[in-house]
């Protein structure tokens, strides 16, 4: 049994109020009522997606990991126990906090710590509105969007997210970086995202290990607005374009902590009758690198 969706994401940065502006005025969140220790974001009907804690890391703090229900939840954190996996039972105090029922954690083998959950928090009596009027994110069945994460830990972390959590391999992207060498970009599904992570393997352990996070938005329209809000605060790392395997139309923009987020529509879906494949190029046509100023 695999894990339902990405549910949520915590990140690790030093000008949360950056990133303030930044969530509401650019990506077009909405601001939630905070947590403990954090600055949360709404895209749908959940409480918050997206949490931004203090620190000096500019990077992932964690990913939450939404299974269907109880049976579900102790199956995983048995499974994780199975492989030999330090899973912890977490306290009344950060559930209250995530807003969930049940929530162990764990750390993958790149040192991101994973959250395993299931009852989120629905608002649905406190509508989403975005600030900037972004039509909709498409969350739902395929959860919060996609997170890619650079390692040199591969096979571990394959190990880890497959075994362990239930994912299965979408397709391998060798993604020619020139002199920077061949990269084989592997993606995973949970559901019928195409991906819900990529690892992308890297000679040693990075400073930063997200590369980049990815929201769906509703329409072709919302990707152009933001591309333009991206490109009024020269924020643009990615132009527009479309990648190969998901087919997801996307562009990306460089976030206050560094990493890249990307902003896609229409990506395609993966079903019973996929098969893994692989590709020489990650688009079909853009996604042109644009260097930073
Ligand atoms: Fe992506």
């Amino acid at each position: 049994m695999s894990v339902a969706r990405l549910g949520y994401l915590g990140f690790k940065a030093s000008d949360p109020d950056a990133w303030n502006s930044f969530a509401n005025n650019t990506l077009g969140m909405m601001s939630a009522a905070k947590g403990k220790d954090s600055d949360r974001y709404r895209i749908d009907s959940r409480a918050w997606r997206l949490a931004v804690h203090q620190g000096e890391q500019d990077d992932i703090g964690y990913a939450g990991f939404e299974v269907a229900d109880a049976a579900a939840f102790s199956e995983t954190a048995e499974r994780l126990r199975q492989m030999g996996c330090d899973v912890m039972d977490e306290s009344d105090d950060l559930k209250a906090d995530r807003g969930v029922i049940g929530l162990v954690s764990t750390i993958d083998p790149s040192g991101v710590r994973i959250e395993i959950y299931y009852g989120g928090t629905e608002l649905y009596e406190l509508p989403f509105v975005s600030p900037v009027g972004v039509s909709s994110f498409m969350t739902g069945d395929q959860g919060l969007g996609h997170f890619v994460l650079a390692t040199p830990y591969l096979e571990q972390s394959m190990k880890f997210y497959v075994e362990g959590l239930g994912m299965e391999l979408s397709d391998i992207i060798d993604w020619d970086l020139g002199p920077g060498g061949k990269h084989k970009l592997h993606f995973f599904n949970c559901n019928r995202r195409h991906h819900t992570l990529a690892l992308l393997p890297v000679p040693a352990l990075p400073p930063k290990l997200l590369h980049h996070f990815m929201l769906e938005v509703g329409s072709l329209d919302d990707v152009g607005r933001a591309n333009d809000r991206m490109e009024r605060d020269s924020r643009i790392m990615i132009t527009f374009g479309r990648h190969t395997n998901d087919h997801m139309c996307s562009f990306y923009g460089v976030t206050p902590s560094g990493f890249a987020v990307e902003v896609g529509y229409a990506p395609r879906d993966v079903d019973r009758t996929w098969s893994v494949v692989r590709y020489d190029s990650i688009s079909m046509w853009g996604h042109k690198f644009i260097p930073p100023e």
